[in-house]
C-alpha cells in the first residue's frame, strides 16, 4: 500500500481502473486505507458505491471478498457453516468400514475438511498479496442481530468456532459497507467506520464518468444523456436514475447509432433509465420534449 501517499494518489490509482472519483470520496478512502478503519457508504442506487470496492481490491491487487447481505442472513451464512453431506458420508463410510470410535470419529468430523468457509471467515484468512478487501454490500437489507454480530467480528477480527478454536486475522481486511439508506444502520456500527454520503456526481464528473465507462460516446452525445438525465434526478420520480443507468442509455444510444437526442429516441428506449412504469408513464407524451428542449437550451454547442 506505499503508492497511497496522498488523496491525490487514491484518485489516481482509482482512475487508472476506470473509476471516477471526487475529493471527498477520495478523501475517505485515504484514510480509512491509512488509519486501517471501515469504511461506510451510503447512497442512491447506481452511484458507484459497489463499484469502488471492485476498484479499490483492483488497484491495490488485492482479493475482493464479498457478502452480499439480504433480509434472514444469519451468522452461519457470513462467517462459516459444517458440510453436513460430507459429515454424513464419512460416517457411513466409518460404519460400512467396521466399528466406528464415537470419539475419534467427532474429533475427525470437526477439522477444517469439513468447514464451509463463507465470507466473514475467508476475510480472516491469509492471502496473496496482503489482506483482502472485505465488501458487505447492502447492509440495510438486513436486520439488528446481524449488526449487533457484525459489530462485534468488525471490532476484532477474529471468529471462534468452538470446534476448532478461535481464528484471528493476521492483517485486518479493508473493510467496506454500503448501505442504500432504507432502513437507518445503528449508530454503534457506524461509530466504527468513517463515513461518507455517496451523492449524484455533477455534471462535469458524470460526463467523465460517461468517458471513462462508455469511450465511444461523442462529447455532443454525453453532454446530452448526462444533462437529460441530471434534469431528469429534479424531477418527481418514485425511482430516479442512477449513474449505473446513464451509462446503459449511452450504451444502448449507441448501439442504435444514435446521434442526438429526439423526443421519439427518448420514448423508444426510456427502459434503460427508468425502471418504474409509474415513472415512465410520466414521460410519455409532451413531458420528455418538455425537457429535452429545457436540457438544449442549457447545452452550449460543442
Ligand atoms: N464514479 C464512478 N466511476 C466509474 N463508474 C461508475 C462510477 N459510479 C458508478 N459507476 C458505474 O455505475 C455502475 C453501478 O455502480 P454500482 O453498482 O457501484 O452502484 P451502487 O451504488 O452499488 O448501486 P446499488 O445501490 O444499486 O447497489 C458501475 O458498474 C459503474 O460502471
Ligand atoms: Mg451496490
Amino acid at each position: 500500500m506505499s503508492e497511497i501517499t496522498s488523496i491525490e494518489s487514491v484518485q489516481k490509482m482509482l482512475g487508472a481502473q476506470d473509476y471516477v472519483c471526487s475529493r471527498a470520496l477520495a478523501t475517505v478512502v485515504f484514510l480509512s486505507l491509512r488509519l486501517g478503519r471501515p469504511l461506510f457508504l451510503e447512497g442512491e442506487a447506481g452511484v458507484g458505491k459497489t463499484e469502488i470496492a471492485k476498484a479499490i481490491a483492483a488497484a491495490l491487487g488485492r482479493k475482493l471478498i464479498r457478502l452480499q447481505c439480504y433480509e434472514g442472513l444469519d451468522a452461519a451464512s457470513a462467517v462459516y457453516e459444517w458440510n453436513f453431506a460430507e459429515q454424513m458420508i464419512a460416517i457411513r463410510t466409518a460404519e460400512a468400514s467396521g466399528g466406528a470410535d464415537r470419539d475419534s470419529l467427532k474429533t475427525e468430523l470437526f477439522t477444517e475438511e469439513y468447514l464451509i468457509e463463507r465470507p466473514l471467515l475467508q476475510a480472516m484468512r491469509p492471502q496473496d498479496g496482503g489482506a483482502p478487501v472485505l465488501l458487505i454490500d447492502e447492509l440495510d437489507r438486513t436486520d439488528a442481530p446481524f449488526e449487533a454480530f457484525l459489530l462485534e467480528a468488525l471490532s476484532d477480527f477474529q471468529v471462534t468456532i468452538p470446534e476448532l478454536g478461535t481464528i484471528k486475522a493476521p492483517e485486518p481486511p479493508i473493510v467496506i459497507l454500503t448501505s442504500n439508506r432504507t432502513r437507518e444502520v445503528h449508530d454503534a456500527l457506524k461509530r466504527r467506520c468513517l463515513y461518507h454520503w455517496v451523492d449524484y456526481p455533477e455534471f462535469e464528473r458524470e460526463i467523465e464518468i460517461l468517458q471513462a465507462r462508455a469511450p465511444e460516446a461523442s462529447e455532443a452525445l454525453s453532454r446530452e444523456v448526462v444533462s437529460f438525465v441530471q434534469k431528469l434526478r429534479t424531477e418527481d420520480l418514485f425511482k430516479k436514475p442512477g449513474v449505473a443507468e446513464t451509462i446503459d442509455w449511452a450504451k444502448c444510444l449507441l448501439a442504435l447509432d444514435v446521434i442526438n437526442l429526439s423526443p421519439e429516441v427518448i420514448a423508444d428506449t426510456i427502459g434503460a433509465i427508468l425502471k418504474y412504469q409509474d415513472d415512465i408513464s410520466k414521460l410519455q407524451g409532451s413531458e420528455a420534449k418538455r425537457i429535452l428542449d429545457e436540457v438544449s437550451a442549457t447545452l452550449e454547442p460543442v
